[in-house]
C-alpha cells in the first residue's frame, strides 16, 4: 500500500509531524518565512493533502492547478484563507480544528481586555522609558472592568467561553449573533443576554468580536457601526482583522470616539496600519489567541488525525464540507488505506 504525500507548510508544536510522518512521506517547510505562493502550489501538484496555515490561501485557481490533492487540513478553527465551495466542486476534503482552542483563545480576548482598560502594555513601556518618577493619583488612570457591559458579536464557543470569564468579573454580557437563540428575550441579571447589533453597540463598555469571517461578517463593524458605540468605548478583536473596517477604527481610535482597542488580528497580516503602531491606546499582539503550547499541539495533532483518518477511509469528525466524502472515497480509492499505525 502507498504512503500518501503531505504538505506540510510550518514547523508545528507537539508529536503532529512525528505521528504524520510514520503513515506519510512529508514534506515539511520550515522556518518563519510563509511559502510564496508559487513554491506552495508547485510543492502541493506533487501532493494528496495538505497540512496548511491561516496564512496560506487555498484558491480555486490553486486547486485547479493541484489536481492530485485530495484533502486540505487547515490548522486553525477559521478557514476563510480556503475557498470552500471551489474544495467542494473539486472534490477536495477540508478540515479544521474547532473545540481545542476556545478557551485559550477566550483568555487571550480577555487579557487584550484588561490591557485595553488598564494600560498594562502602555505602563510597561512607561517604566522601561524610565518615566516613572513616584506614585501619583492620576499616573496611568484606566477603566474599570468589574460592573460594566461587554458585547459579544459573535456567540459560539469562543464567545461564550468569554461570557464565562466575564461574568466572572462581575459583568454584565450582551451578545449579537445571526442566529437568535430559542428561549424569549428577559433583561434581568448580568445575562449573557441576546440583543440586537445596534443595541449591543450602543450599550456595552467593551465589544469583542467572536465571528467567523465569511461574506456577511466582512467590515461589518465599519464607520457606521462605530460611531453607535458607547464614547471612549473599547474594542477587542481576537476573530479575523477583516470584519473591522481597519481605516475606519484607526480613524475613530484617532479621535477618540473609540477609547482604546485590543487587537490580535489584522486584514492584511503581517502588516498592521503604521498608524496604530504609534497609539498608546492600542494593544497589538500577533495573531496568538490559541497560542499555548497545549493548545497549538492540540490543533497541530487535530488537524494531522483528521487527514490521516480520511485517508484510512473514515470521514473526520472535522470536516469542514463532508458532503464531499463520497467523492473524496472515489478518488483515494481505498489506496492508502490501514496506513495508520
Ligand atoms: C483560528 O484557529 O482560526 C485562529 O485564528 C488561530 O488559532
Amino acid at each position: 500500500m502507498t504512503k500518501p504525500r503531505v504538505l506540510v507548510t510550518s514547523d508545528l508544536p507537539g508529536d503532529a509531524v512525528a505521528v504524520l510522518s510514520r503513515s506519510a512521506d512529508v514534506d515539511l517547510h520550515a522556518g518563519v518565512e510563509p511559502l510564496p505562493a508559487a513554491e506552495l502550489e508547485e510543492r502541493s501538484k506533487a501532493c494528496d493533502g495538505i497540512v496548511c496555515l491561516l496564512g496560506d490561501q487555498i484558491s480555486d485557481e490553486f486547486l485547479t492547478a493541484c489536481k492530485n490533492l485530495q484533502i486540505v487540513a487547515n490548522v486553525a478553527v477559521g478557514f476563510d484563507n480556503v475557498d470552500v465551495g471551489a474544495a467542494t466542486r473539486h472534490a477536495v476534503l477540508v478540515t479544521n480544528t474547532p473545540g481545542v482552542l476556545d478557551e485559550t483563545t477566550a483568555d487571550l480576548a480577555f487579557g487584550l481586555l484588561l490591557s485595553s482598560a488598564r494600560r498594562i502594555a502602555e505602563a510597561d513601556r512607561f517604566i522601561r522609558a524610565e518615566g516613572w518618577r513616584r506614585w501619583q493619583p492620576e499616573l496611568m488612570l484606566g477603566t474599570d472592568v468589574h460592573g460594566k457591559t461587554l458585547g459579544l458579536i459573535g456567540y459560539g464557543r469562543i464567545g461564550k467561553a468569554m461570557a464565562r470569564r466575564a461574568l466572572g468579573f462581575g459583568m454584565t454580557v450582551l451578545y449579537a449573533r445571526k442566529v437568535p437563540p430559542a428561549e424569549g428575550g428577559r433583561r434581568d441579571g448580568p445575562g449573557p443576554h441576546h440583543v440586537s447589533l445596534e443595541e449591543l453597540l450602543s450599550g456595552s463598555d467593551f465589544v469583542s468580536i467572536h465571528c467567523p469571517l465569511n461574506k456577511e461578517t466582512r467590515r461589518l463593524v465599519g464607520e457606521r457601526e462605530l460611531s453607535m458605540l458607547k464614547p471612549g468605548s473599547i474594542l477587542i478583536n481576537t476573530s479575523r482583522g477583516a470584519v473591522v473596517d481597519q481605516p475606519a477604527l484607526v480613524s475613530a481610535l484617532a479621535d477618540g470616539r473609540v477609547g482604546a482597542a485590543g487587537l490580535d488580528v489584522f486584514e492584511d497580516e503581517p502588516n498592521v496600519p503604521p498608524e496604530l503602531l504609534s497609539m498608546e491606546n492600542v494593544v497589538l499582539t500577533p495573531h496568538i489567541g490559541s497560542a499555548s503550547i497545549e493548545t497549538r499541539s492540540a490543533m497541530a495533532r487535530l488537524a494531522v488525525d483528521g487527514l490521516l483518518t480520511a485517508f484510512s477511509g473514515i470521514k473526520p469528525p472535522n470536516a469542514v464540507n463532508p458532503e464531499v466524502w463520497d467523492k473524496f472515497l472515489e478518488r483515494t480509492c481505498g489506496r492508502f488505506a490501514n496506513r495508520r499505525s
